[in-house]
Formats: structure tokens, sequence, C-alpha cells
């Protein structure tokens, strides 16, 4: 008789516990022990309880390869869900054996779990395992289907509202329940001031200070301060809420014919626009892609949306100053080039005309494709393609946690016809999909990878750059950390190029995120143990901290209306000389509109509760004592990192908090 120590943890969160009958049955190489009613004296898998049995087996069962839990119904207590983190296995022999779980078991079923050794196919030899893990990915492939969100967009989860989705991957009720308190508290909060129902312009700038006076943040002020100054204007090409779209100018484009005698003014005395160029000192931003969008209308008011060129020159004492403003890319004499010499609303509206472009390619773009969108492709494909016992999912499924919910969320709630984006937006509901397909089309491989995109960009050397510094360390960290796990798991190049698990996993990333599109650069299959650790690197950095980056400083800089005006209730200037500050008034949103905005953008910034920062990894998927060294050597080098930026931001009078790793979230969650 061989008699077995069973230790079974259960979730240590509200509602985790089950009154249902759990077994369980032991399977070796040798053969299967029967199923044994776990059951002790008392009340037993309550919230955070390690619960401990003795399972005897009549025969030796050999090496341990999985078990089953079977939950079954008790006497009369009602069907409940159980969370079971994981079960630890004592041997006869005293060997130990970790099955992680981890997981929701919801009604009455038996439930497989492997040992939790990381396994790629090919070290799976033993027939078992093979059944096993196909089973896993077809009922996978069944819970997790595709649906099409905008033509030519990245496919998403095929589920028509939160209550559909599989409870393994929804918010934990701390989550979820303080995220609808702060969604109720912002609605109430203006409903009470009576400033959802007035349709009315505002009456001063100043007025806007007063919706929201609590929850303003010491950059929101410091923004309400600044707004207007043209350092600051610059500083946020680098450190806002959209640091990813400057690049530098190499040469004028053919549409926007600035002038020496335009920019003399702006630039350092002795020098010339084409020294400049040069140099490497000017940089542009073209908005192009927002060519073609239709535009909308709010409460019966048509919208408009400028389709901006802005050019800008670092002055030697690092300041980066835009020089020169084009509202359209056409240039022509309804269409004038707008200078900092103009009058002062005329300049400032320029501003804001391109802070409104921005908004929608920030938005629209650079945060829900390229890392909501994007992180929701790489969660379905993960969870269609690896199986658990894959080190890949072990590794992965941390940084997709809660990322389905929120997108789908965004769906039924956000990005939908009648939406906020469609009651206080320019493009509203029928530009979404339009831009975001134009971003997919344009999306590549390089600008995904930070130290490809700075390169490309041309910022490697522009001053004061926090979102490039802090990114390349972190992004050096992370590559450091995931390769030490590649090497570990993948002993050489073939090894990635046969492992059909991990090949389907890009394969179908390269179909659903990239259209299948062999200009984007992106691999449809992974050759190299480098190629490998530089994919993973792009997928664990934009889901944690290039998603913080674009989401994290949302209502920090858009608070306050002007800086980042979401839409525009007057058409863009043709003529210099006829802006007022009234006219201003007119153009951004009024009062109701101001408040939809701004409740979502204080709902969007900060993470709801039942945080995970990056690398901080509760759920012990890696059983072997290598990776959980290397985990462990991650969240120190972050700690350094944050300890440098801490110490930097110490200096600055606008700190740059945004990729500090104690802030960064491991995943999409909000
Ligand atoms: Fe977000």
């Amino acid at each position: 008789m061989s008699s077995y120590r069973v230790q079974v943890a259960t979730g240590d969160f509200l509602g985790s516990g089950t009154f249902s009958s759990i077994s369980i049955t032991l399977v070796g190489s040798k053969g299967e022990s029967p199923k044994q009613p776990l059951n002790n004296v008392g009340k037993d898998f309550l919230p955070g309880a390690v619960d401990e049995y003795k399972v005897s087996s009549d025969r030796d069962l050999g090496p341990l390869l999985l078990i089953r839990l079977h939950k079954e119904p008790y006497v009369f207590f009602p069907e409940d869900s159980w969370y079971c983190s994981f079960v630890q296995l004592i041997t006869p022999q005293g060997e130990t054996y970790r099955f992680p779980c981890y997981q929701w078991i919801e009604g009455h079923r038996t439930l497989e779990l492997r040992e939790g050794t990381g396994e790629t196919l090919k070290d799976a030899e033993n027939p078992l395992f093979m059944r096993h893990r196909a089973e896993e990915l077809k009922v996978r492939q069944d819970c997790y289907s595709w649906a099409e969100y905008a033509p030519g967009t990245p496919r998403c989860l095929a589920v028509e509202s939160i209550e559909e989705m599989d409870t393994n991957m929804k918010f934990s009720i701390t989550k979820l329940s303080t995220f609808l308190l702060r969604s109720k508290l912002a609605k109430a909060e203006m409903k009470m001031k009576g400033l959802l129902d007035c349709q009315q312009s505002w009456k001063k700038l100043e007025d806007i200070r007063r919706v929201f006076w609590f929850n303003r943040t010491p950059v929101s002020e410091y923004v309400a301060d600044h707004w207007m100054d043209d350092a600051f204007f610059g500083y946020q090409y680098l450190n806002g809420v959209n640091p990813v779209v400057i690049r530098k100018c190499t040469k004028i484009p053919a549409n926007f014919p600035v002038t020496q005698e335009m920019v003399a003014a702006s630039l350092a005395e002795g020098t010339s626009l084409q020294q400049e160029v040069k140099k490497g000192n000017i940089f542009l931003v073209d908005y192009k892609i927002l060519q073609g969008i239709p535009t909308n209308t709010i409460q019966g008011k048509q919208q408009y949306l400028a389709v901006p060129l802005c050019l800008l020159y670092q002055t030697p004492s690092g300041d980066l100053m835009p020089i020169a403003i084009q509202l359209s890319q056409t240039p022509g004499s309804n269409n004038p080039i707008f200078l900092p010499s103009d009058p002062e609303w005329d300049w400032t509206l320029a501003k804001m005309w391109v802070r409104n472009a921005d908004f929608h390619v920030h938005q629209n773009i650079c945060h829900l494709l390229r890392t909501h969108l994007l992180a929701e492709v790489f969660a379905m494909a993960i969870l269609r393609q690896l199986p658990m016992c894959h080190p890949l999912f072990k590794l992965l499924l941390p940084h997709i946690r809660y990322t389905l919910q929120i997108n789908t969320f965004a769906r039924v709630r956000l990005i939908m016809e009648g939406g906020m984006m469609d009651q206080a937006t320019s493009a509203g509901y029928e530009g979404i999909g339009p831009i975001v397909g134009k971003g997919t089309q344009e999306m590549t491989y390089t600008s995904l990878c930070l130290p490809d995109d700075i390169e490309a960009r041309g910022v490697t050397s522009i001053s004061n750059y926090y979102y490039r510094d802090d990114g390349l360390k972190i992004w050096t960290t992370i590559e450091s950390f995931v390769s030490s796990i590649v090497q570990f798991y993948y002993k050489n190049d073939d090894h990635v190029q046969s492992d059909p698990e991990l090949q389907a996993w890009v394969l179908e990333i390269f179909q659903e995120a990239f259209k299948s599109r062999k200009a984007s650069g992106a691999p449809s299959s992974l050759k190299t143990v480098a190629e490998l650790t530089k994919f993973l690197t792009m997928v664990i950095f934009t889901c944690s901290a290039q998603h913080a980056a674009v989401n994290s400083g949302q209502y920090d800089f858009g608070a306050w209306i002007p800086n980042i005006p979401p839409s525009m209730r007057r058409p863009p200037p043709t003529v210099k000389g006829t802006v007022t500050l009234e006219h201003i008034l007119e153009t951004i949103p009024p009062v109701n509109v101001t408040c939809i905005a701004l409740s979502s953008l204080w709902l969007l910034s900060s993470e709801a509760g039942d945080r995970r920062p990056l690398g901080y990894y509760p759920d012990e998927h890696f059983t072997e004592e290598e990776p959980k060294r290397f985990i462990k050597a991650f969240q120190d080098h972050l700690a350094e990192i944050s300890e440098e930026i801490n110490k930097r931001n110490r200096s600055l009078p606008l700190p740059y908090n945004y990729m500090n790793p104690s802030e960064i979230e491991n995943s999409i969650s909000i």
C-alpha cells in the first residue's frame, strides 16, 4: 500500500471556496489510484486554505504524470465555482510534485492537471501527454473563437457581452467592484453638479477647473498652467501620453512648404532651417493617416478633424519647440502655415488642432490598436495554441490577465455606436474602424520593437526623452529575462523550429494582427532562439510598459480639455487674424461633452484594484528552480530601474513616472 500526502490550495480571495465534493485520482506511469474523496473533518476548500489529505493506492504508481480533480455535487448545496491554485503531492519516497492550476472549476466536472515542469511538444514522448495537450487545445479553441471587430482590423474574441466570457478571463470580484464604483462615482459627481445636462459652451477656460476638482492630479494642474507654452507642447511629444509619433525630419515635405523666412525667428542665431535639418535638430509629426476619415455629429452639430503637419525644433538648450503648423495636407492660400509669431489665439488654436489630431491617432492607433487589440490577438493565440504545460504559456499567461475582459468592455461600452468615443470625439464611432484599419495596414514589426523603433524614427539622440530612456532599460531587462527562460527550455535553433505549437502561435499572430501582410516585417514563423527571444520581448513589452506609456497619462494630460480637445465644433481656420478666445470656446466641446470625455479618461487612466506590477508572478506556473531564479533576477533589475527613475524624477519639474516598473501593470487590464 502506497500513501501520498496531498495538499490542495484554494484561491485567497472572495468567492474562491466551494461547497462541492472534491475527489482526486493520481495517474502515474505504472497505473492509476482509485478516485478518492478529499474530505477532512470540518469545512474543506475555504478561501486561502491549503488543505492536506492522505491518498492511498494499493500499488506503486511509478513517476506521477497527472492528476484528476473531480468536482461533484455535495448533498443539497447549490452548484458553485471553485478556484484551485495548485495541488502538491509528496510520494511515499519523499518526492514532491507540484501541479499548478490557478483557474476556476465551474459546475460539476473533472479537470486533468499536468505536473508543473515546462515541456515543449518535442519532449512530450508519453502518448498520454500527447493526448492531453491535443484535447486541452481543442477545448480552448472551441471556447476562444475569433470574430471581426471592423474590416481590416485585428480580429477579437467572439462574445457579444462580458457575461458570455469564460470566468477564467474575467475580472476578479475586487477588480470588478472597484472598477464599477469608479465608473459610478465619476458619473454621479457630474450629474450632481448638473453638468451632464448642460449643452452650452464653457463661458471661460477657468471654469473647466471646476469639473473634477477633487480628482485633480499634480500633472493635471501643471498642464492647466502650462498648456499654452510652446515648450510644453513640444515636451508632450517626448513624455506626454503619446510619446511615439515624433520623427526626425530629414527633408521638409513638399506639401508643407515651410521657408527659412517663416522660421528664422524661432531658430538660434547664425543658423538656418536647412542647417538644422542637416544637424538633426528638426522633427516632424505628420497626421496624414487621418486623411479621409469620416467625422461625427454630436448633439446635432457637425464636428471637424484636421489633418495637420507640425514642424518642431530642438533648441540648443534642449527644448523642443513647435515652429510651424499647417492644418491640412494640401498647401495653398486658404491653408496658411501658422507660426509662433502669429497673434496669440491664432497660434494657440493651430496647436489645439494638432492636439485634437494627436488625440485621434493616440487613442485609436497607439493605444487601442497597438496595445489593446494587439494584446488581445496575443492572448487569443496563446489560449488557442499553447497548452498549459508549455513553457511559453507559463511565461505569457500573466501578461494577458484581464485583457479579454477590458477589451470586451471597450467594445460594448466605449467604442461602439453611442459609446463614449461616439459621444465626445471628432471621428466618432464611424471614424474608429477606418482609423484602426489604416493603422493596421501600416503597422510594422520594427515599430513594435522599441530599440528598432527609436532608431527608425531618428530619435536616438533627442534630449529629455524619458519615454525612450526608461523604455529601453525596461526592454533590455525583459529581453534578458526572456532570454534566460528561452535558453533554459530551447537548447538550440532546431528546437525552436521543431516546436509546432510555438510556430502555430506565431503564425496565428501574423495572420490575425498583421493580416498576413509580409510588408509588415512581422514573422510568420521563428527560426532561431534569438528571433524567439525578440518576439517574446516585444509581446511582454507591448502588454506592460508600452501600454502604461500610452494609457496611464490619459487623465493627467487630458483632464484639461483645451490641452487635448477630443472634438472640435468649428472648422479649422483658413486665414490668419480672426481667432478670438470666444472662437476657441465655441470650438472645444461644450460642458456636457467635456464631462463625458473626462469621466471616461478618469476611469481608464488608473488600475482598478487587484494590481500586479511588472515582473510580479504570484501564481507559480513555473515549478523548476531555474525559472524561479530568473524571475527573482528580473524583479531585482526592475527594482534597480525603478530606483534610477525615482532619482531622476526628483530633479524634474514634471516627473516622468509612467514607465516606472513599480507603476507598470503586467498586463493590459484597463
Ligand atoms: Fe488602456
